[in-house]
């Protein structure tokens, strides 16, 4: 979405008193140009809950997400009883994820998504289609 439909979608729930839940997964898997900016880091009077998932930059079926959002709202989410016991939010999974962002792991394993799958300044245009042979026996029975 360009940024001029992003800031008119935050005037739309400014005038109608309303929030909005960017499902922006795909944020940072730009080819190309940078993307607008995600709609939290446009958003200044706390109207935008924003989500991430570590399925699409780190591994597929992580089910482990993030929020990006102003702090007042973020405060509410993080003092709540589930997130403090640990409850909820698949803690092993966390912790493990916590430490590949911190080892600089995430970042690196990003840059070598976007670089295998596809080459910048084409538009978006696939340049090259990964070798899936890894994920089957080497028949081609669609059933398999
Ligand atoms: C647009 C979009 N939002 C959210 C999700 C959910 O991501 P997760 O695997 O973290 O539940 C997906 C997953 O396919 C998606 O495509």
């Amino acid at each position: 979405m360009s940024l001029k439909r992003r800031r008119q979608l935050l005037e739309l729930s400014r005038k109608h008193g309303v929030m909005i839940v960017a499902d922006e997964v795909y944020q940072l898997l730009s080819y190309g140009d940078d993307p607008p900016p995600p709609m939290a880091a446009l958003d200044t009077e706390a109207r935008v809950l924003g989500l991430g998932s570590f399925s699409k930059i780190l591994a597929p079926g992580l089910r482990l997400g993030w929020i990006q959002a102003q702090p007042e709202l973020l405060a509410r989410l993080t003092g709540s009883g589930l997130l403090q016991s640990s409850g909820g939010m698949n803690p092993f999974t966390s912790s493990l994820v916590q430490s590949v962002i911190e080892n600089g792991l995430q970042r690196r394993h990003l840059d070598n998504l976007k670089s295998i799958h596809f080459t910048p300044n084409k538009g978006g245009e696939c340049d090259e289609v990964p070798n899936l042979d890894v994920f089957s026996d080497g028949h081609d029975d669609p059933a398999l």
